[in-house]
């Protein structure tokens, strides 16, 4: 265990930087969490959830994983989501993707992976929804920057359709979905201006009344 220790003595560093900045913080933060946001990211080690957005502890609650999918039947993530929404009462879901993910590049080829391609699979069938925009399309970067997009635009929509997110619109709670993508190679977030608040814009055969 000797090699991590450098990760220790950074965590003492980082406990001790903003204890001094705030005393009393921990202790405060171990009373309660009110986090406003879910954020439902990709697992890629570039893409720090809070660092992003510059909130502290206890302002993000956070789900992450390969090209940040919610799938219908994801038992983890819509957990997530029902704790989210009914117990901490967040405001916002954000989805976010980012450009250049590994997951979403994967999902455009053939190659084996193994096991994560039933988790891939999520993303062809995005992919295939939207196959004619990717036709005039040459490079590689364009398409997986594209597909980037439609993926989080499709995870929000999914969100939507979930039981958890139309119950807490039935009950009137103040509830927005939205759909982010980060650059990698510039640090920023790019709204897709896909944010739902409510029922209207969902196709019926997903309304749940
Ligand atoms: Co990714």
């Amino acid at each position: 265990m000797k090699i991590l220790n450098n990760l220790l003595a950074n965590n003492r560093k980082w406990a001790e930087d903003i204890e001094s900045a705030q005393p009393g913080f921990f202790q405060k933060l171990s009373k309660q969490q009110k986090p406003e946001y879910l954020w439902i990211g990709c697992s890629d080690s570039r893409v720090p959830a809070n660092e992003i957005v510059g909130l502290l502890p206890g302002e993000l609650f956070v789900h992450r994983n390969v090209a940040n999918i919610v799938a219908h039947s994801d038992l983890n993530c819509l957990s997530v989501v029902q704790y989210a929404v009914e117990a901490l009462k967040v405001k916002h879901i954000i989805v976010c993707g980012h450009y250049g993910c590994g997951g979403i590049a994967a999902a455009l080829k053939h190659e084996k992976h193994g096991f994560i391609d039933n988790w891939l699979s999520n993303i062809k069938d995005v992919y295939i929804r939207h196959e004619e925009k990717f036709e005039s399309l040459e490079s590689e970067k364009e398409k997986v920057s594209l597909l980037c997009e439609l993926n989080v635009k499709e995870q929000v929509n999914n969100l939507a359709h979930t039981t958890i997110v139309q119950d807490a619109w039935d009950r009137g709670q103040k509830l927005t979905l939205h759909g982010w993508v980060y650059g990698i190679h510039d640090g920023l977030l790019k709204d897709l201006d896909v944010s739902i608040s409510d029922k209207t814009s969902l196709h019926p055969i997903y309304r749940i009344e």
